[in-house]
């Protein structure tokens, strides 16, 4: 059975609530958590009820809808995430809440009743830039992270999880573990290159490498530019850019898969003519294979306590999130790969250099996700572009797959 999408409406829709948080130049600043984030949260909420969904939110925030099956069992679960960072795109994490809203939509237009339930979800700060870890709200839904000390983050700019959490009204009163799919699918756009400069037109996920984030803090002592011989320097400046230029030299060392990248850098006080007494920054590392990410984060943080003692500072290294490799389920990959090929799709496997909300899903039942391509491969990045017709094929490759997994009833 082929169900037509309505990808007008699905575009429009991405459009709306691109216009929330929307920046001057494009893209969007959608931080987890602020009021940007509650009116996404409520449009989306209203198109859930539009929908006849019956629409439940969790003690972290997660909402989900559930469009009734024939047989009161478990459902079929797309979901991802309406946060985004501070210069976000209108796709990463959108298209996958609202195509399985449209998914939904079009399953009540053509009048299709399904054997199990079918139900949409969107997870409280998938992004992590403003509080970390990221994929906090599906992390805590599915128990891989722990409820208390998730509301009890403090972020970026020094409030709490659970603050801002009840300020937006979005403290639901649902348990963790209240939601249990009989499995879990998440459309996303690549976010990298791959598809693209292979002319693919979807991905079929197979996994999601590890990542690995570290906050450092570096102390010195804050003396004049011009009067500190070099020797008498405690220099906290440049113990963390030597600390960065590490991180890169271990990724050019280690070859691909591995990724580094150095996100946040602050010197304070921040003056042309003042030694840094104080200097912080993050190292986000990233492997498929955890026993060579784990190499990775050892290399950098003896290297850390070596550069910092020569230049008799001190330095506190904290972990902001730390997640193994997943693998998605077999049997979910090869049917993502089936529909896209039966829908007339280029399709390939591999597997995601992003963290996603699906990632948490996969240890409790079968997860999968599919990939549609990112305009120059770019992401987090308020250019981020996907065509409309290349999103309609993965939804369609979605909605059969929501097909095959919930059973039709004709
Ligand atoms: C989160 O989505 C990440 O991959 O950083
Ligand atoms: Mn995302
Ligand atoms: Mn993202």
């Amino acid at each position: 059975m082929i169900v037509q999408i309505n990808l007008d409406r699905l575009m429009s829709r991405i459009m709306e609530l691109g216009k929330i948080g929307a920046l001057e130049k494009g893209g969007v600043k959608r931080l987890a958590l602020t009021d940007e984030d509650r009116m996404g949260r409520d449009l989306v909420c209203r198109w859930m009820a539009e929908a006849g969904l019956t629409v439940t939110t969790d003690l972290i925030g997660n909402t989900w809808g559930i469009r009734e099956g024939r047989e009161d069992d478990a459902p079929v679960i797309m979901g991802s995430h309406i946060d985004s960072v501070a210069t976000g795109g209108l796709y990463d994490g959108v298209l996958g809440v609202l195509a399985g809203l449209e998914v939904i939509e079009s399953l009540n237009d053509a009048g299709i009743p399904t054997k199990r339930p079918v139900g949409m979800a969107f997870f409280t700060n998938e992004e992590g830039a403003r509080f970390a870890p990221d994929m906090m709200g599906s992390g805590v839904a599915q128990k891989a992270l722990d409820l208390d000390e998730m509301l009890a983050v403090t972020g970026i700019d020094g409030t709490t999880v659970r603050e801002e959490l009840n300020r937006i009204g979005y403290a639901g009163t649902a348990p963790v573990m209240a939601l249990r799919p009989h499995c879990f699918l998440e459309l996303h756009v690549e976010q990298g290159p791959v598809l693209e400069n292979e002319n693919v037109a979807i991905g079929a996920v197979t996994g999601v490498q590890g990542i690995s984030w570290t906050e450092y803090v570096v102390e010195g002592r804050s003396s004049h530019a011009g009067t500190t011989p070099m020797t008498m320097r405690r220099d906290a400046g440049v113990v963390a850019a030597r600390i960065a230029a590490e991180a890169r030299a271990i990724a050019d060392d280690f070859g691909a898969p591995q990724v580094a990248t150095v996100g946040m850098f602050e010197l304070s006080p921040g003056l042309v003519n003042v030694v840094p007494e104080r200097a912080m920054l993050t190292v986000d590392l990233r492997n498929t294979d955890d026993a060579l990410l784990l190499d990775a984060e050892t290399r950098l943080n003896a290297f850390a306590e070596t550069v910092a003692a020569a230049e008799d500072c001190t330095l506190r290294r904290r972990s902001l999130a730390r997640f193994a490799p997943v693998e998605f389920d077999q049997d979910l990959v090869a049917a993502v790969e089936e529909q896209a090929s039966a829908l007339g799709h280029t399709v390939r496997r591999m597997p995601s250099g992003a963290g996603h909300d699906a990632q948490m899903f996969a240890p409790n039942c079968p997860t999968a996700m599919i990939f549609v391509p990112s305009r120059d491969g770019l992401s987090h990045n308020i250019h981020e572009f996907t065509a409309p017709e290349q999103i309609g094929a993965g939804v369609d490759v979605l909605m059969q797959v929501v097909l095959n997994e919930a059973g039709t009833s004709r």
